[in-house]
């Protein structure tokens, strides 16, 4: 079958099963919206399940939650308001507007990374014709910031915002309170999942390209100074790299995460393990590991806030697409943050083995000054004169006290002296290590890689080989006919499936049992129940492998505990 014809039928039936539709179809539908229907959001909940569980098992790992709104000061600290942008090309025929970088795709190995003048005289030289009207007339590129707009707050009372274009400001907003959760001790980390939206110029390629989409994200603190080690041994397949192309070690290798670590090509060991993690939980939601690749960014393809930068990318009917972004954004978040909004709160503490005795000038406060000037306020100023790690100098300066409030302190409220003092540790600003998760991109490949077209009885037969632990059900109970009882009994077992723990079930008592096998193997139910006139009489019932639709028969006690014991496949 051809790649169009079957991308074709998947979309089809991803649609009639109640998996992925468009948007607001009754309306004539708004590209890079998508609804996932009663089956498709069953599968969406049960990948990011399968995704908490994953990273929480790591140990240090929390979840938590926070609003999509976003204050617009938070996105100029995070480099967003300025830097997140992508070219635009409009053709000057017909006005259609285009990523700059997309109408080079396939003719430059990394459009992603030129500057306006570049794309516009690639385009040119390469005679981009508009995709819309065929016409040859660009305007020049112009960047487009990606983020919606809005405002929190009625007319001029109002404050401006964004909708959050990730996660990921979220967690680190919530910094101070993950510090104090984790009684100040890196590295620890907290995962979101959750809307991010991006108003991107030509969203195309179905579930690939959104402008409302659903992201996972870890957000790792790490001290800087404190290599781990982790143990990458476990890992002993062999996965395809792709470094940097303009770094030492372009082109394509083959080897294990601890290799790709050793050899340097992946420098950091966070990152490395991160890689590795990444690549488990794929595999475990039903990704082709054979379609599964890592590749880094160039320095010139890099987001504003990364140091260092790898996609997993997954191969599917729209060719390599990224999937997750692992990304070192070492101090960039929380140091802008400290500066923007002047917290202090936004650090971490590093003891040292042994305290160290140190020669610092200090700026003792005089009472008789600080007291009557600053009254309530005055021990939080001597706190904040006794934490000062950089001593201005000269004076007057600004000092920001622990609340974030900023107070002028001038010469004749504070000694100057040099001090032998015990320092216990130093303060700070953690680095992180950010795995982030596109679910939707996933989800799609993991449709993609599951779906099959086989030929039964002269007709295409699909199925949908979903793991398990992402299927929409678990198992489909049916019965043979909806009367002398059977239709009773599949209830009563379809309710004691429904009181198992994370075991799903479906009842479905419409049409031939033929039909329903075949719906049930379209939106990948793992197993199917049949209750027959023999259940009737002998408790037992049929149970059906979709992979291999192999029957076998069970009673029911014992296929009900293999079911919540998640061994049924032990019954065949
Ligand atoms: P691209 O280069 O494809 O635009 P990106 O580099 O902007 O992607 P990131 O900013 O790294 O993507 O976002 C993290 C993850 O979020 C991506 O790996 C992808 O899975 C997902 N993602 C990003 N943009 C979209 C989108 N418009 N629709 C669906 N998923 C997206
Ligand atoms: N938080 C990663 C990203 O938005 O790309």
């Amino acid at each position: 079958m051809s790649n169009e014809r079957r991308l074709g039928r998947l979309t089809s039936l991803l649609r009639r099963r109640g998996i992925i539709l468009p948007s607001y179809e009754i309306y004539g539908g708004v590209s890079g919206l998508i609804d996932y229907g009663p089956v498709g959001a069953r599968i969406k909940r049960r990948v990011i399940d399968v995704w908490i569980d994953h990273w929480t098992s790591v140990g240090n790992v929390v979840e938590v939650d926070s609003p999509t709104i976003t204050p617009e000061p938070v996105l100029v600290a995070s480099g967003h308001v300025d830097e997140f942008n992508d070219h635009m090309s409009e053709c000057g025929a017909c006005g259609a507007v285009f990523r700059s970088d997309h109408l080079l795709e396939g003719l430059n190995p990394n459009p992603n990374s030129l500057e306006a003048s570049d794309l516009d005289d690639k385009i040119a030289d390469s005679a981009i014709t508009c995709p819309s009207c065929g016409g040859f007339e660009w305007k020049g590129a112009s960047p487009m910031n990606l983020m919606f707009p809005t405002r929190i707050g009625a007319k001029r009372g109002g404050r401006m915002a964004y909708m959050r274009p990730e996660t990921a400001q979220g967690m680190f907003m919530l910094y101070p309170a993950l510090f104090r959760h984790f009684r100040q001790r890196l590295p620890f980390g907290a995962i979101q999942t959750g809307k991010a939206y991006r108003n991107e110029i030509s969203p195309r390629q179905g579930m690939i390209r959104l402008r409302e989409f659903n992201m996972a994200e870890l957000e790792y603190f790490i001290d800087p100074d404190e290599l781990p080690n982790p143990d990458l041994g476990r890992w002993d397949s062999s996965v395809s790299l792709l470094p940097d192309p303009e770094g030492p070690h372009a082109g394509e290798h083959s080897m294990t995460f601890g290799e790709a670590l050793g050899s340097g090509i992946v420098k950091h060991p966070t990152v490395a393990w991160f890689l590795a993690l990444t690549w488990d939980f794929l595999v475990d939601v039903g990704v082709d590991p054979e379609r599964i690749r890592f590749r880094q960014h160039a320095s010139t393809e890099m987001a504003h806030y990364a140091s260092d930068c790898w996609d997993c990318e997954l191969n599917g009917e729209h060719g390599w697409v990224e999937a997750v972004g692992i990304a070192n954004r070492t101090c960039h978040d929380l140091l802008s943050h400290q500066e923007h909004s002047g917290s202090k709160l936004l650090r971490g503490w590093r003891q040292f083995d042994s305290p160290r005795t140190e020669t610092m000038e200090v700026l003792t406060p005089n009472g008789a000054v600080i007291g009557p000037t600053f009254k309530g306020d005055a021990s939080a100023v001597a706190d904040a004169l006794s934490e000062l790690t950089d001593v201005p100098d000269s004076l007057p300066f600004i000092l920001t006290l622990a609340d974030g409030t900023n107070v002028e302190v001038t010469e004749e409220m504070v000694t100057r002296r040099v001090e032998k003092v015990t320092v216990h540790g130093e303060y700070f600003t953690p680095h992180v290590i950010e795995p982030a998760f596109g679910i939707d991109r996933i989800i799609w490949h993991i449709l993609d890689h599951s779906y099959s077209e086989t030929e039964k009885e002269g007709k295409g037969y699909t199925i949908l080989s979903l793991k398990q632990d992402v299927a929409p059900f678990d198992v489909v109970i049916l019965p043979l006919f909806d009367k002398d009882g059977m239709g009773e009994l599949a209830r009563q077992i379809s309710s004691r499936v429904s009181s198992m723990p994370g075991i799903h079930g479906d009842l479905d008592v419409s049409r031939s049992i033929g039909r329903r096998y075949a719906r049930a193997d379209e939106i990948g139910v793992p197993w199917a129940i049949t209750v027959d006139h023999a259940s009737l009489e002998d408790g037992t019932v049929t149970v059906r492998r979709r992979d291999d639709q192999t029957q076998v028969r069970a009673e029911v006690e014992s296929l009900l505990s293999h079911l919540s014991s998640g061994t049924i496949g032990e019954l065949f």
